[in-house]
């Protein structure tokens, strides 16, 4: 019974009618906030993220706090490592006493398990060459890195996070942190894989942010991350993952990655989350602040295509925001 019976702007009349029939809405509780932490006491703005600054450890608690308040259930943390702790073998990832450590640990004596701390495991922030693994005769070698990986989430779990999140895309490492978690009887210790992670020019404010872009170069992750073609590919990886141990998966970039989202939520019916990844928050600040589109609207309206898509959470620099944002007229 088409037109003129069926008319669908009916239901767009109204606010109250539009909130109504939504399919989709955005709340605190889906998403989760990246922070960078430094060893400083100063925070230090990361000039491609405008917004985002690295904060000091002490920041780092005020932040988690503010999570808290605003109903934000988690964060990732990610260190800037001083030139002094990089090395070839990437050892200062698994000491015990490194700056993300210590940070997890001035988190969870503060607010206890009030708030999430997602760690990353991968080695790019810990290598004097940028990359996520351990490089041998120009070559990025699988197992020694996975070896490397599992004593980095030993140390993470061991300083009192609530997630390992390997975002290093090795072969095996999902299985094999399981492993080594459970064996040093950290089986509470969930794993968050970044499951179908791309190779992708979206992640350069973030290196910027760590540091890490000046040690990669001109180089590339192209051996290990995916080819941004692939679709089958990465569920063939977020089953591989779902059958080592992974509580939850993720796929990133997010706004490159719609149907990917999609097609994992689909297909497997597991916790997926997305990453809105720093070029992602960097585009649409950057065109806000030349006046050139709204970006406040632009955030949320990025976010709520990640969730329709099917994330169950997002990673995005805009979290502690963005809410407030969405009270605005
Ligand atoms: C490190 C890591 C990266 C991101 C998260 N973890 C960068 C990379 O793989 O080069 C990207 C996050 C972002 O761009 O916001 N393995």
């Amino acid at each position: 019974m088409p037109y003129p019976t069926i008319r669908l702007r009916r239901n767009r009349q109204y606010d109250w009618l539009r909130s109504a029939v939504a399919e989709t809405a955005l709340a605190p509780a889906d998403l989760i906030w990246p922070v960078f932490v430094h060893d400083h006491e100063v925070s230090l703005p990361v000039s491609s993220m405008p917004g985002v600054e690295r904060l000091s450890i002490d920041g780092v608690v005020k932040a988690a706090d503010e999570a808290r308040q605003i109903g934000i259930p988690a964060l990732a943390l990610f260190p800037v490592v001083e030139p002094q702790h990089k090395s070839d073998d990437a050892r200062h990832a698994y000491d015990v006493d490194n700056l993300v450590c210590r940070t997890v640990r001035a988190v969870r004596d503060q607010l206890g398990d009030a708030v999430g701390l997602i760690c990353d495991v991968a080695l790019d922030p810990y290598t004097s060459h940028g990359h996520d693994g351990l490089l041998k005769d120009g070559r990025i070698v699988n197992d020694e890195t996975v070896a490397v990986l599992c004593r980095q989430a030993i140390a993470l779990a061991e300083a009192g996070c609530h997630v390992v999140a390997p975002s290093d895309m090795m072969d095996g490492r999902v299985g094999a942190i399981r492993g080594a978690l459970d064996a040093a009887g950290r089986q509470d210790v969930a794993i968050l894989s970044y499951a179908a992670k791309y190779a992708s020019a979206f992640y350069g404010p973030f290196r910027d942010a760590l540091g890490s872009a000046a040690s990669l170069g001109a180089a590339d992750k192209k051996t290990y991350q995916m080819d941004p073609a692939n679709t089958d590919e990465a569920i063939r990886e977020v089953a591989l993952d779902i059958d080592e141990g992974a509580d939850m998966v993720m796929v990133k970039p997010a706004l490159t990655s719609l149907d990917i989202i999609h097609r994992v939520k689909r297909e497997f019916a597991v916790p997926t989350f997305a990453y809105q990844v720093s070029g992602e928050y960097a585009m649409i600040q950057a065109a806000a602040a030349n006046g050139w589109i709204d970006g406040p609207k632009a955030a949320l309206e990025s976010l709520l295509v990640i969730k329709r898509a099917g994330a169950d959470a997002i990673l995005t620099y805009f979290a502690p925001d963005v809410m407030r944002l969405k009270d605005q007229p």
